[in-house]
This record gives structure tokens, sequence and C-alpha cells, in this order.
């Protein structure tokens, strides 16, 4: 088949090299894209001058009817036209003979390519911050819920502090927050229009790029043709943004498998989102949340191929950048169902507070104690060690702190009156804890309510 860009060959490229260099195979996913970045161009050529308003006419209606035939899968892609412009540009030449080869005056796929790119990364920006929005009603629903249920919160995997769980679950709310904002952060800069810049040096004909960025619905116009075409920063800052979002993914997974072993027992999944063994009978496994931890695994791999890619490229555009591709489609796709999936197992779970409450007491209350002691004007270094003897007391006798007497307490340090009795329990050491930020009653309350505010949700 003859190449759009033959002219300058004597022979036939090789099988291999067709196969080897094709992009079509995966580009199409940007070919609604190029349907309208193809149509924005030919009305900017119109008003260019370059192309009459009858042949504008008819190359829209021709561009149209290829985005029917693509949209009902009746398109015929072809791997010996590389990819996914020029297939579609091939198509316009069959329907439209001479005309069809007016289409791509003053522009290169460099510019092109760049711009399918830029739309479908503001489009599932769009899309992956809704999800991440979804994800965050979720876990305020859960934390409104959730106020009065105590669990110890975890240092080094060993027992810390009491917590209440909304806590828990406003730390990755306010994450899932942190991620959107980075997302939204990148779209500004995804905003900007490469088309107009050509090959890498601009273009003859007088292209009004502004005209283009409305048209296409972009808030400004890159105002430098080799930048626009020799950079993949914005998909970097993209793929970034998804790596840090699947890390925390992966984290409250993680939370999630340890919780729902049978040695925590701490919710329990709905089996709707579990799976079985194909020889342990008893088992029902996390699956879910395994797959959402290991895929973060993928999101940095996106990454770090992508700044591999580009690393010493000469400038500007090189062939490396169809690099750039496979690892954005990727990370859309494994972001998006991540988001999904962890949505469905929060919706889901089942907390059983009792095994939660019964973590929540005894040594987690020892930094309660040393404060207590600090209040009675023992420096916290002495108080620190001093309630450092009790737990070692407590671990010996096998007993509980909330076990000890006030006489147990007082052959530690006089400094124990009555009232340390009414210390020991996780809700008082809760709601001790009286900074803003921490996870005192009072403050989660009004936490949640601008929680809630923020999020729609009242
Ligand atoms: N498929 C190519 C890519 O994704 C399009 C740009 C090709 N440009 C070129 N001069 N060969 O990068």
């Amino acid at each position: 088949m003859e190449k759009p860009w033959s002219g300058r060959f004597s022979e036939e490229t090789d099988r291999f090299v067709e196969e080897f260099t094709e992009s079509v195979s995966f580009d199409r996913e940007i070919a609604l894209e190029d349907i309208e970045q193809n149509i924005a161009h030919v009305r900017t050529l119109v008003r260019a001058g370059v192309l009459s308003e009858e042949e504008g006419k008819k190359l829209e209606e021709a561009l149209e009817a290829i985005r029917r035939d693509i949209e009902k899968g009746k398109f015929r892609w072809r791997k010996e036209l590389e990819d996914v412009h020029m297939n579609i540009e091939a198509d316009l030449v069959r329907r439209l003979g001479d005309l069809g080869k007016k289409v791509h005056t003053g522009r290169s796929r460099n510019d092109q390519v760049a711009t399918d790119e830029r739309m479908f990364l503001k489009r599932e920006i769009r899309e992956t911050v809704r999800l991440l929005g979804e994800l965050r009603k979720v876990l305020v629903r859960l934390a409104e819920g959730t106020i009065d249920v105590f669990l110890p919160s975890y240092t080094h995997l060993q027992r810390a502090q009491p917590i209440r769980l909304a806590h828990y679950f406003l730390a990755f709310r306010e994450m899932f927050l942190k991620d959107t904002e980075r997302f939204l952060d990148c779209y500004r800069r995804v905003d900007d229009l490469p088309l107009g810049s050509g090959a890498v040096a601009g273009v003859d004909f007088p292209l009004d790029r502004f005209f283009t960025a409305r048209e296409l619905g972009f808030a400004r116009v890159i105002r430098n043709s080799i930048y626009a075409t020799a950079d993949r920063d914005f998909i970097l800052e993209f793929l970034f943004a998804c790596a840090v979002t699947g890390m925390h993914l992966s984290r409250i997974a993680e939370d999630l498998i340890l919780w729902s072993s049978e040695e925590f027992g701490y919710v329990d999944l709905p089996d709707r989102l579990c799976t079985g063994s194909s020889i342990m009978p008893q088992k029902k496994n996390p699956d879910v949340l395994e797959l959402i931890r290991g895929k973060a695994g993928r999101l940095y791999g996106n990454l770090v191929t992508l700044l591999t890619v580009l690393k010493g490229l000469p400038t500007a555009y090189n062939r490396d950048l169809q690099e750039d591709k496979e690892p954005l489609f990727d990370s859309v796709r494994t972001l998006k169902g991540c988001l999904i999936g962890m949505r469905k197992v929060l919706e889901g779970i089942s907390i059983r507070e009792n095994r939660m409450r019964s973590g929540a007491g005894n040594l987690t209350l020892a930094t309660d104690l040393a404060n207590y002691l600090v209040m009675k004007g023992v420096p916290f270094r002495e108080a620190h060690g001093i309630v450092g003897s009790v737990v070692a007391y407590v671990l010996e006798k096998g007993k509980r702190m909330e076990d000890l007497t006030l006489d147990d307490l007082r052959s530690f340090s006089d400094r124990f009156e009555e009232d340390v009795l009414d210390l020991l329990d996780p809700e008082g050491s809760a709601d001790r804890k009286r900074t803003y930020g921490g996870t005192s009653r009072e403050f989660l309350v009004r936490i949640i309510e601008i929680a809630k505010r923020e999020e729609g949700l009242k």
C-alpha cells in the first residue's frame, strides 16, 4: 500500500518495520479526539483562506461520517497506515479524493498527536476527579457513622494510641483530596493548545491558533512550537498524580487486608467482592484489595517508563515519543479500576466494633497515664519512666491497664490520685486530644460537618 510519505522512497517498507513502528493498534484510543481536532483544523484553514467554505463543509461532513463509522465499530483500521492520524486521513482521501489530501495543510502529526493527547487527558482527568470525589464521599459517610467506634492506631504496626475510626477514614479522605488537587493542578497545564505549531518551527499559513483553541475548548495556546511538539511533561505530571493516588489506594488496601484477617478481625468484606481458593475450601480472599495494592506497581512503572523515554531526547520530536501512549492509556484504565474497586469495598465492609474496641484500651493508654502525671507536675521524661514501669508490671502480672487499682498505681508514684481511674478508657483518651486535627469527638464532629459541605453531602 502506498504511504502518504512514500514520495522520496524507492522500495516498499519492510513488513517487520510496519509491524514494529505501527501505533494504530493502541492509538485508536484517541480516534474521536483526532476527528474533533481535524474539524477544528479544517475550520481554521477556512478562516485563514487556505480552504474555501465549500471545501471546508465537505471535509467536515466526511469527518462526521468517519466519526460515525468509528463509533459503530465499522471503521477499517489498517496497520500499514501506521497510526490513527494517517488512518483517518487516508479514509478522507478515499471519500473525497484530492480534497481529502488538503486536510494536512499547515499541520504535522507532531502537533496533531500532542493536541489529541491533551484533549484525551482533559477528559480523563475530569473523569478521574469525578471518581475520586465519589470515593471521598463514601469515606465521609463512613466517618459520620463511626465517630464513636474506637480502635488502636498503629505506628510501626504496634498498637499506639486509641483513635476514633472516623478519624482514620478522614485521613484517607484528606489524601484523596490532595490527590484531587494534584489532578486539577495538572489539568491547568494540560489545557494548552499545541496545534498550529507544525512539525517544529511553526506554520507558513496564517492560522489563527486562538480561534482553534476556542473551537477545541483549550484555555491557552502554547507559545513555543518546539516546546509544543517536543515535550510530554503534561503526561508525566498526570502519571505522577496517578502514581501517588495508587500509593494511597494501596495503603488503605493493605490496612483493610490486614483488618479482614482472622488475626485482626476488625472488618468483614462482603462475599460479592471476594474470591475463593481452588484448593482450600475455607478461604475467602480479599483479591480486589490485593490487586489494588499490586496495581500501584504498574502506575509507578508507567511514570518511570515515560521519564526514561524522555530523558536525553534530542530536541524536538522523535519517534520515541510514540512510547508515551501505552503508559498513559494503561494508567488511565488502571487508576479508574482501582478507584471504582475501592469505593465498592468501602461501601460493602462491615465493621466489628467490639474487636476494634478490645484493642483500643490497655497499653494504648500508657501515654495518657504519663500525661496525667505531667498535669500533676511531674516532668514528662520522668513520667514516661514511671509509666514504663507500670507497663512492665502489667505485662508481668498478665493484667490489663484498666484493671489497676489506685493502690497499684500509687506504688509507682504518689502523684496518682482517685481521678486517675476515670482516665483509663479509649473514649476519654481520644477526647483529651484537644488539638485541631486530633481524634477528639468535638473536633471530629466539626470537621465532618465541614467535609460534608465540601463534598456536597448537605
Ligand atoms: N504515531 C506518532 C506518535 O505517536 C505520531 C507522530 C509521528 N510523527 C512523525 N513525524 N513520524 O508519536
